[in-house]
């Protein structure tokens, strides 16, 4: 029986010398080692085999077994070695990479963080709200009349349930509010939806930061203070910031601002860049009914307010003509702001 497992072994290893491939290897390995293999087959002779016989051929079989084995893995190495050079071969490997871009932030989301920043100087902290509102959260409470034209069907979309998509983000001034008492120093920012027509500078959604600020003794001083801070931060020490007396239902008084800036390729103009006002007391008041209680109080509180559009901040920043680059999702025009 030792002679006959030499003999596997020696064929075996012979075997899997000549084995040209994985296949041819896998089969090597079936016809020694698999269940019907030989040296399997010779296993099995072991128990016709003398007491003092059993130990010395168990112990040959495992050492052959274990050779076998040891050939079998050794030789699909080199198989898979050659595989593998065969298949980058006429490769030359050693070749530099393309240049990888790995990508850069959105211009909008690039002037929404430099916004947050210069706000957080002045004491604001984040603070945000739904997109999908209530008709409360979005004209009652901000003292708009039942028959102002923004709640209109023409320009506000409405879900069947009476809700609606936020036409401004002055809706989180008074989830604020409702959940926190004064003294209240937030900004804003998201998304706000209109059914405007798309044109150059109008998006069905788009972006905008609010700010609010209530305390025992806000005045438009700090109001004109804070934005004036804000527009030179943003745009340069020596943009000058004016404030043109305007209407708003939840500021009295209200105000727009403009900016003194110099786009790219054009004379310094004035640019609208925000609205912004003193919180009307009508809205204290709702406030206060919505809260059941008077920490709101008109005679107790003072505030002001602002809203500014962040993808006319961008537009501004950059000089881009045309809202639509911010949301086309071209490369060539995105890989700009890297
Ligand atoms: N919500 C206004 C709009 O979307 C912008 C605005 C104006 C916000 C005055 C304010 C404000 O907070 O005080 O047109």
């Amino acid at each position: 029986m030792k002679e006959e497992i030499a003999n596997i072994q020696t064929e075996a290893l012979s075997a899997i010398a000549a084995a040209a491939g994985e296949q041819e290897l896998e089969e090597v390995r079936i016809a020694f080692l698999g269940k019907k293999g030989r040296l399997t087959v010779a296993s099995a002779g072991m128990k016709d085999l003398s007491k003092d016989d059993k130990p010395v051929i168990g112990q040959l079989l495992n050492t052959t077994r274990y050779a076998i084995t040891e050939a079998l893995d050794t030789k699909g190495g080199i198989l898979q070695d050659d595989a593998d050079a065969a298949s980058v071969e006429g490769i030359d490997l050693s070749l530099p990479a393309l240049p990888l871009h790995p990508g850069n932030l959105h211009p909008l989301t690039l002037v929404k963080d430099r916004a947050i920043t210069i706000l957080r100087q002045l004491g604001f902290s984040l603070a945000e709200g739904p997109e999908i509102e209530t008709e409360f959260h979005c004209f009652d409470a901000l003292n708009t009349p039942a028959e102002h034209p923004a709640r209109n069907e023409k320009d506000t979309f409405y879900f069947d349930s009476g809700k609606l998509l936020r036409t401004h983000t002055s809706t989180v001034q008074v989830r604020t509010m409702e959940n926190q008492a004064p003294p209240v120093r937030v900004i804003a920012p998201g998304s706000c939806y209109r059914r405007d027509e798309v044109d150059k500078t109008h998006l069905p959604a788009f972006n905008q930061l609010e700010g609010l600020y209530v305390d025992s003794d806000v005045q438009v001083g700090d109001l004109k203070g804070a934005l004036e801070f804000f527009y030179r931060a943003m745009f340069g020490e020596e943009t000058k910031v004016r404030f043109r007396p305007h209407f708003f239902p939840f500021t009295e008084p209200s105000f727009e601002i403009d900016a003194l800036l110099k786009l790219k390729g054009e004379e310094p103009k004035w640019i609208e860049v925000a609205g912004c006002g003193m919180v009307d007391p009508a809205v204290f008041d709702e406030i206060c009914k919505a809260r059941g209680d008077d920490f709101y109080d008109p005679d107790k509180v003072t505030g002001y307010a602002f809203g500014m559009g962040l993808d006319r901040l961008a537009m501004i920043q950059w000089g881009i003509k045309d809202i639509r680059l911010l949301i086309e999702n071209d490369a060539r025009f995105l890989s700009q702001f890297a």
